[in-house]
């Protein structure tokens, strides 16, 4: 049983590579890296091939998770075939994501904060043009999302508690 999951923003070197680090840093954690894939990409094509921005790669070390291997790619429907869960940061980029999705997707297409109920916030807002707190809020919020996420994933794919 393998559950894959793909976590999509606008020009994946932001907020999806930090939830796809930190995430699989979690899942790695739990001894589940052989149940669980992850992956990301942007609703846009402009950074296709970059690594992370350096902001973001700076906060999430300080965290303990190393981003600098990954590498921006677009999110395509054809995603939408090997994808289990189909998580995005903010209510544009789920907008899109419906767009391209077959009609009778049987995963889960939802906010990534779903599994942040607690947070007080629905959508990971885009940190792009803004100072250091943004880029701080956006592991915060993605910490406590990938927590609530494990855990679904492991009652509800994997039969675990
Ligand atoms: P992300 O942030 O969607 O979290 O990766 C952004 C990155 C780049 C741009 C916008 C948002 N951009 O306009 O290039």
């Amino acid at each position: 049983m393998s559950v894959n999951v793909m976590f999509v923003c606008l020009g994946n070197i932001c907020r999806s590579p930090t939830a796809h680090g930190l995430f699989a840093a979690r899942v790695e954690q739990a001894g589940l890296s052989g149940h669980i894939q992850v992956r990301s990409g942007g609703t846009g094509g402009w950074h296709v091939g970059n690594p992370p921005d350096e902001r973001s790669v700076r906060v999430a070390l300080e965290r303990g998770i190393d981003l600098s291997h990954l590498r921006a790619s677009q999110v395509s429907s054809r995603d939408f075939q090997s994808c289990d869960y189909m998580l995005a940061m903010d209510a544009a980029n789920l907008a899109d994501l419906r767009r391209m999705a077959p009609p009778a997707y049987p995963g889960v297409l939802d906010l990534f904060l779903t599994f942040a109920a607690d947070s007080g916030y629905r959508e990971v807002p885009d940190p792009y043009y803004g100072g250091e707190d943004g880029f701080q809020l956006v592991v915060d919020l993605i910490e406590a999302a990938s927590d609530g996420l494990l855990q679904h994933i492991r009652r509800h794919q994997l039969g675990q508690g």
